[in-house]
């Protein structure tokens, strides 16, 4: 198996409700459910690895607080060398209503303060060389996104494969968060979107049209994965071939994180060997799956074999 290796944000998520919009200033809401949990969206793609039993890396920061330690504790054996900043621990409070919709309240915390100098306290790029490395959160770790070309350099010294999934930008894709995009991806080796983002990237309303502009802009032989929520995900291959997964119709039980997950076992699949059309399809069944069972469960990494008999 090839090395695989995330970079990006890991916070922590308090999800509380149902309340349905909105309380009256000054008032005390009693809700019926409380979950606190590991979020961000490197936690969230290293949670699966964990769960999927393949070995990886994870580099982040924590706060310094309980909750810095509560980070490190969940990553125990892979956060040690975490460094840990002077402020406090980025919390989001997710409100759940009841239709579905959530409202979250977010604090900077500590991922403002997240450096390249921090990640490559845990990133060795001889022991990574020939693999694939995840880089999400870009908008949430302003720091080492400035830094992005450096590690963009290093990823090629080492013949490391970029995966980026930048999430949503906090300000939405201004011209210039587009624009900044554009540029990290065109040093990538893989995109990893949702079907918005890349349909908002290219400026093209038809996803897979839009995935093949974006692709074009890309190292060579570069692939664009569009994650398409119910419908699965398509990916435009290394050799401009389009390969198209349908998501297992499941009760949704929490959908947060769906595209990180999928991100983790997609690149999973590719780091084990598999074929591009495997990957994609593992990708939208372990997510499907963890977003539809309470405790979340990501089953096994399906088996290629398996699938095919
Ligand atoms: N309603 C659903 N039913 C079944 N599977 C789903 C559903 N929503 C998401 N998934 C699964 O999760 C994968 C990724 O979800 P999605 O396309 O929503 O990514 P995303 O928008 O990046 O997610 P996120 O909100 O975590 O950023 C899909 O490819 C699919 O396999
Ligand atoms: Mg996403």
């Amino acid at each position: 198996m090839r090395p695989l290796a995330v970079i990006g944000n890991v916070n922590v998520d308090l999800i509380m409700g149902p309340v349905a919009p909105w309380p009256q200033s000054g008032t005390e809401i009693i809700v019926e459910h409380d979950e606190l949990r590991v979020g961000g969206a490197a936690g969230n793609a290293a949670l699966a690895w964990q769960a999927l039993g393949v070995d990886f890396d994870i580099a982040s920061n924590i706060g310094a607080d309980q909750f810095g330690l509560w980070l490190r504790g969940a990553f125990a054996g892979y956060a040690d060398k975490w460094p840990t900043c002077r402020e406090g621990t980025t919390i989001s409070v997710g409100i759940t209503h009841p239709d579905g919709e959530r409202t979250f309240f977010t604090t900077l915390g500590h991922l403002p303060r997240f450096s390249l100098a921090d990640a490559f306290c845990v990133l060795d790029g001889d022991r990574l060389a020939g693999g694939y490395l995840l880089l999400c959160g870009s908008f949430l770790t302003p720091l080492i996104a400035r830094e992005y070309d450096a590690l963009f350099d290093w990823a090629d010294r080492h013949d490391i494969s970029v995966a980026l999934d930048t999430g949503w930008p906090p300000e939405g894709w201004t011209v210039a968060n587009k624009a900044i995009t554009r540029h990290w991806l065109s040093r990538c080796r893989i995109a990893l979107f949702n079907e918005i983002e890349t349909t908002t990237l290219a400026g093209i309303g038809d996803p897979v049209e839009a995935a093949r502009e974006i692709r074009s802009a890309m190292i060579e032989g570069a692939t664009v994965v569009v994650k398409r929520g119910p419908q699965g995900a398509q990916a435009v291959g290394s050799d401009g071939k389009l390969f198209s997964t349908s998501a297992p119709a499941v009760d949704v039980v929490d959908t947060i994180g769906a595209g990180d997950v999928f991100n983790a076992a997609f690149l999973a699949g590719l780091a084990q060997g598999k074929t591009l059309a495997a990957s994609l399809a593992d990708g939208s069944q372990v997510a499907s799956r963890a977003i539809s069972t309470l405790p979340r469960s990501y089953g096994e990494v399906p088996d290629a074999a398996a699938r095919r008999a």
